[in-house]
């Protein structure tokens, strides 16, 4: 059985937490990071012995456009598919079954599906230093399950939350824009998911083409892209106001 997470993580929540879920399910994990704007995802073909560990963090409570897009393209061929959703303690409405849905369409069998909690990458105060101790010792006893489900040989594919049609998201219309501090590195471009920053300038973003996934502002080694101040208060009270109560993750089998 060999083990692979393909994982869209723009700035590191989803990553670190589908971490902690693989290093209990196997030591040899090989990666596909489905951020990257320029991999030729069509060329990944898994066969039934392969067990692929697929997570996308929620944006609006849907999956990202561009991970639907790069997981539809992969080759499950019957591969065992363990879904992982993660978002900002807000909600994740329909991204578990959207996963679900383009994991299926992919090729995959879809055996167990996991929702968990990471820091809001728009507002880092809410959920902020999650996933914590507590999310890890349930992450991990999920993971402990997962692997006893697989183990078993038994593919029975799980239930998870969520309605069709999916619940329509526009985008948060966030766009990030570069401040008098960038020095025109281009490391932001280089690795902006979409290709969404021009690389000769970077202080150009193309507005149609960002999906405000935050990847730039994570990135950017001297600080130098910020969201329009008044647009990112006012998501702040919002959803420091709508977030207080501590969600849990859920496992689905
Ligand atoms: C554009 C955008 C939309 C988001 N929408 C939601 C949401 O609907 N519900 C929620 O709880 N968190 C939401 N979040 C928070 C992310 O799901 C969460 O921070 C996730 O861990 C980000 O993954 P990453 O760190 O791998 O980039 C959103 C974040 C972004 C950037």
């Amino acid at each position: 059985m060999k083990i692979w997470k393909a994982i869209f993580s723009p700035t590191g929540g989803t990553g670190k937490t589908t971490d902690i879920i693989s290093k209990e399910l196997g030591a040899d994990v090989e990666k596909i990071d489905l951020t990257d704007a320029v991999c030729d995802f069509d060329s990944f073909g898994f066969n039934g012995n392969d067990v692929v560990i697929i997570a996308v963090p929620s944006f609006g409570g849907r999956c990202p456009d561009t991970a639907v897009s790069r997981i539809s393209a992969l080759h499950g061929n019957g591969a065992r598919a363990v879904l992982v959703c993660v978002y900002g303690n807000r909600a994740y409405e329909d991204t578990l079954i959207e996963l679900c849905d383009t994991a299926k369409g992919a090729g995959f069998s879809v055996v167990a599906a996991v929702s968990a909690i990471a820091e809001h990458s728009i507002v880092r105060t809410v959920a902020a230093g999650r996933p914590d101790d507590d999310d890890k010792i349930t992450l991990r006893e999920f993971a402990s399950r997962i692997s006893e489900k697989l183990a078993s040989g038994c593919i029975g594919e799980p239930s998870v939350p969520g309605n069709r049609p999916y619940k329509s998201w526009g985008g948060s219309g966030m766009v990030p824009s570069a401040n008098n501090k960038c020095t025109s590195c281009g490391i932001c471009a280089e690795h902006c998911p979409v290709s969404a920053i021009d690389k000769a300038d970077p202080a150009k973003t193309d507005k149609d083409r960002c999906i405000s996934c935050m990847r730039c502002l994570e990135i950017c080694p001297n600080g130098a892209r910020e969201l329009d101040e008044e647009m990112f208060l006012a998501s702040k009270r919002r959803l420091e106001e709508i977030c207080r109560e501590r969600k849990l993750p859920e496992l689905f089998m």
